[in-house]
């Protein structure tokens, strides 16, 4: 038996207003949940028990999957009434476990898309007899990161959390969001106050002399913090480029949930998702985005890579650039909205209100 730890406590406050009203791993990418694509692929790679470790609307997840049943794998969950970071989470949920104190325990961060060969990464930390086997990726900008150099046996050097000058960028490894612990250590994180996983137990391990490798992965990774990561993701499963066997009814370019209506001459295509009871008007394009169930986009809008929250609506001839709209927002028609605008849910914009333009006048 093969158990697993998902941690999905966070805020996501980067991606508000969306985690206003869903916590950020159950925002749908492709038409469902980030947590759902990640059960998905833990299943397959033979994890038959997993915790949720849970604190912000902890209530969504247990509502959304009870026991597990429905995705063929036993789901409990571990709730944190005070959020304890991702360190005293893996504390909390350790008395839900079963495995023994030698056993490998995986952890997954709740925001990351990846293709990693997960059984590939508990088989590295086996054979070489570590206490913890760290997911690494490498990636071109390791700036907004935590790096993580290895030396050539591919034991752990240091973790350089989010380096800022020249001199600490040692190396394009990154600290991909997903761990093997021997199950010991996991009892050994401190009860009952927030640790970060990151900056408090890794360095800890490492300056206590465990053996702590680091295992490099380069298929398909991405952390899904930004609305810009998050809309590039849910594209690049409705693509296929990013695998998961949860994504149900792509075109290769396209995903229309069930119950949506797009007319005849709209577009929607560069991985776009089309919500449930969605509706797509008359010479409307859709572009690389998500709309969430009951988006209204009318006549001749143009919504690019953006997030449209649930039942908002997107008047005729807007034009939208990466934004985010919150739920049910209605925004008038010929507004327009360039990189980084975020509409709070329930926003009510009359017609020409806005141009937000990152052109010039
Ligand atoms: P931001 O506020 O936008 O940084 O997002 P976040 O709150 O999700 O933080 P971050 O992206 O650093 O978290 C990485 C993973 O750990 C996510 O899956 C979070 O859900 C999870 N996480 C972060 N803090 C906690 C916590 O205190 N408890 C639990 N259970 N999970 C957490």
């Amino acid at each position: 038996m093969l158990e697993a730890i998902l941690l999905v406590g966070g805020q996501g406050t980067r991606l508000r207003p969306l985690t206003l009203s869903a916590p950020k791993p159950m925002l749908p990418v492709a038409g469902v949940p980030c947590t759902t694509h990640q059960i998905a692929r833990a299943r397959e790679a033979g994890v038959s028990h997993i915790v949720l470790g849970t604190s912000y609307q902890a209530e969504v997840f247990t509502q959304a999957y009870g026991d597990g049943g429905d995705l063929g794998v036993r789901l409990t969950y571990a709730h944190e009434k005070v959020p304890l970071g991702t360190g005293g989470a893996l504390r909390n949920v350790a008395e839900h476990l079963h495995s023994g104190p030698d056993d490998p325990v995986l952890v997954f961060n709740g925001d990351v898309l990846s293709g990693l060969d997960i059984e590939a990464l508990v088989e590295h930390w086996r054979s070489s007899e570590a206490d913890v086997a760290l997911y690494l990726t490498r990636v071109a900008d390791p700036r907004p990161f935590g790096l993580v150099p290895t030396d050539p046996s591919d034991r752990v050097l240091a973790f350089l959390e989010k380096p800022t000058t020249p001199e600490e960028i040692v190396t394009d490894q990154i600290n991909a969001g997903c761990y093997v612990f021997r199950r010991r250590l996991l009892d050994d994180i401190p009860d009952g106050r927030p640790v970060s996983v990151e900056r408090e137990t890794f360095p800890g391990l490492l300056a206590a002399g465990a053996r702590v490798i680091g295992h490099v992965d380069t298929s398909y990774w991405l952390d899904l913090g930004t609305p810009l990561a998050f809309v590039r993701g849910s594209a690049d499963l409705v693509r296929g480029l990013a695998p998961s066997p949860a994504v149900v009814g792509s075109t290769g370019d396209a995903l229309v949930l069930p119950g949506a209506n797009v007319h005849p001459s709209a577009v929607v295509d560069q991985g776009s998702t089309i919500g449930r009871d969605c509706i797509v008007h008359a010479g409307a394009h859709v572009r690389g985005s998500v709309l969430m169930d009951g988006a209204v986009v009318e006549s001749g809008a143009e919504v690019i890579d953006s997030v449209i929250g649930r039942a908002a609506v997107i008047g005729g001839n807007c034009r939208l650039l990466e934004t985010v709209v919150g739920d049910a927002a209605r925004i008038g028609p010929d507004n327009e909205f360039a990189a980084g605008a975020r509409i709070w849910p329930g926003t009510e914009l009359g017609p020409m209100s806005i141009r937000f333009s990152a052109e010039p006048a």
